[in-house]
């Protein structure tokens, strides 16, 4: 039995580190395990141009030790008014990796987000031309779509449409909870890939009201039933370089988890390389989490991979009730494998 497993440099393809007082407490949970992380861009105001960027990145920065060398990868956040000459620009500069798009209203700080992706061709025409991968938000807004079916109503009504009209656009459906979007993304060209968060790999449904309402469980897209988690893991697990981690660590203060119309978003930062590698572990698929977690996001982003390496041991680990003064994925459960130091 393997009891250490030793594996390049993670990254995060996926993670919010908000501002201020919030960036200060959570950064340095990223930054422990992960080279880079893709940085979100859904502040109040939205990082909308390079300034912005340039400016966040630096107050990551700041929060972090000086000796160390993790990268931010920013992200420019897709409004109606966006800018096709401010998105080539700061993706030439290296001030914008990625572009984000959320749907207006489909989740946390979105209210700035695109109401009408058609409307934004000069924009994706550009973004395929300088090979800039769109980071999607792939969520139906309408409110009389049932919300446990608007990433699969998406898929049907925008992603697919949009992948056939910009064939050559890079496209990572973030965040993926169902079996429509492992298959969509499985069965598309290699321009189309997907990340994947711990909670959607360990929990389905239930978990939201396990002996009462579970504010813990609750971020965007919800999590839903066990056929999808099933087939959202053995895409995980499956070596496929279509999928790779990108934890959605996405923190908000116990209080605005806890109160009668609580935030979205698990914090799922602390333990994340634990979380995911238990799960390789169950589906007997050790062998495949290097290239999930080190290999298939920096080639498809079109970057070096990491040197170095990480070790986790099978060890148990008990996760603490709170972290940085919020409450971890997993709190008060011990998962089986840890970080060496
Ligand atoms: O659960 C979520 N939280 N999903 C998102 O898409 C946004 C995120 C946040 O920013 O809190
Ligand atoms: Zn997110």
């Amino acid at each position: 039995m393997t009891d250490r497993l030793t594996i390049r440099r993670p990254d995060d393809w996926h993670v919010h580190l908000r501002d201020g007082a919030m960036l200060e407490a959570v950064v340095s949970q990223t930054a422990r395990q992960f080279a880079r992380a893709i940085v979100m861009p859904n502040l109040t105001p939205p990082v909308t141009t390079v300034a912005a960027a340039e400016a966040y990145r630096a107050r990551i920065l700041a929060a972090l030790p000086a000796d160390g060398d993790f990268r931010p990868l920013m992200t420019c956040y897709l409004t109606d008014g966006a800018d096709p000459t401010e998105i080539a620009r700061g993706h030439e500069s290296g001030a914008f990796t990625a572009c984000k798009l959320y749907p207006a209203h489909a989740t946390t700080n979105s209210a700035h987000g695109v109401t009408d992706i058609r409307a934004l061709g000069p924009v994706l025409d550009t973004m395929q031309r300088i090979g800039m991968p769109l980071l999607i938000h792939g969520e139906v807004t309408d409110r009389d779509v049932d919300i446990f079916d608007r990433e699969a109503v998406f898929i049907e009504r925008t992603l697919a449409p949009l992948v056939r009209d910009f064939p050559d656009l890079k496209i990572v459906l973030e965040h993926i909870t169902t079996a429509e979007a492992a298959a969509f993304v499985a069965d598309a060209g290699p321009l189309v890939a997907a990340t994947i968060t711990p909670q959607h790999l360990h929990l389905n449904r239930n978990a939201l009201f396990d002996g009462g309402l579970r504010p813990h469980a609750y971020c965007l897209p919800v999590i839903k039933r066990e056929r999808h988690r099933l087939a959202v893991r053995a895409a995980a697990v499956s070596g496929s370089p279509k999928f790779f981690l990108g934890t959605d660590s996405a923190p908000h203060a116990v209080e605005r988890k806890e109160m009668d119309c609580g935030c979205a978003g698990i914090f799922n930062a602390p333990f994340a390389l634990e979380s995911y590698v238990a799960v390789f572990e169950e589906e007997g698929a050790l062998d495949k989490f290097e290239g999930f977690a080190s290999e298939h996001g920096p080639r498809f982003y079109g970057l070096p991979l990491n040197e170095g390496t990480v070790t986790l041991e099978r060890k148990p680990v008990e996760v603490p009730a709170r972290v940085a003064g919020l409450v971890p994925f997993h709190a008060g459960e011990t998962l089986g494998w840890r970080l060496a130091e």
